[in-house]
């Protein structure tokens, strides 16, 4: 289905008929399953970053490291499941993975699970997330419809404040290796945090907006994060610009310009 424009305006809110829908457009079947199964088996130990170059100077036995760079995709949700790298873990109900189409033309990488995310498992359920399914229903996509979304970190930090650079780092490899694994052809990130966490860039969002930018070779633009547009109205519109820029930067990905 292909939506005209003034359906896409009213989809990101920005026409007047404001329009949030309440359930998702499709269900996560895959990712629920793999996350039960994350669930239920035995996690290796994950050791905090400091450790972790501590056992690449094999001063640990080898068992007790785990190269996340190495693992596959359900043996990297039982490690995020069971993951102690950082304090987050100690107040979360439960590590939010990630959900979506798992061979995905977008990837949304937002900042943290809130406190629906973390009673859910589900990133983005919450008000922001109506908004973010709104945003992606503008592009004529839907979480597990050529979109997976992830988060900056896994687990909730405490209040909904923003994760600190060293939660942040700490949870890095497994982002980096769902991007490895997921291959999206372009990433969007939604707010500071994602682009700290991918581009490890603290410019304001304004300056970084419109621009492309890489990671793995892998375009990565910028825009707004959905729970900011929930509290600056006006801005809604320079984001449905943000994602007309990720749309025309993944056509130029799917079809490179000819050479001549
Ligand atoms: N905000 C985020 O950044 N991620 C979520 O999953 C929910 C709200």
């Amino acid at each position: 289905m292909s939506l005209s424009r003034e359906q896409m305006l009213v989809e990101m809110g920005i026409s007047p008929i404001w329009v949030l829908r309440d359930a998702p457009a499709t269900t996560p079947i895959e990712e629920s399953r793999v996350q039960e199964m994350a669930a239920s088996a035995p996690v290796a130990e994950v050791p905090p970053p400091a450790t972790r170059q501590f056992a690449e100077k094999s001063e640990m036995p080898p068992s007790a490291a785990v190269d996340i760079g190495t693992l596959d995709w359900p043996a990297l949700a039982r490690q995020v499941a069971g993951c102690r790298a950082c304090s987050l873990c100690e107040q979360r109900k439960q590590a939010v993975f990630g959900v979506g189409d798992t061979s995905p033309d977008y990837l949304f990488i937002g900042e943290g699970p809130g406190a629906e995310e973390d009673a859910r498992g589900e990133p983005f359920v919450g008000q922001a997330g109506k908004l973010l399914d709104s945003m992606l229903a503008s592009l004529d996509i839907a979480r597990g419809n050529r979109v997976y979304i992830a988060n900056a970190v896994k687990c909730r930090p405490p209040g909904n404040r923003t994760p600190e650079p060293a939660e942040m780092a700490a949870c890095w490899p497994y982002l980096e290796r769902q991007i490895a694994l997921l291959k999206p052809k372009i990433i969007v990130l939604l707010g500071k945090a994602a682009v700290h966490a991918v581009l490890h860039d603290d410019k304001s969002l304004a300056s970084l907006r419109g621009k492309r930018f890489e990671h793995s070779g892998i375009p990565v633009v910028v825009t707004y994060h959905p729970a900011y547009l929930l509290r600056n109205l006006p801005d809604k519109a320079k984001a449905w610009e943000d994602l007309l820029f990720a749309r025309r930067t993944l056509c130029e990905q799917l079809t490179p310009a000819l050479p001549f």
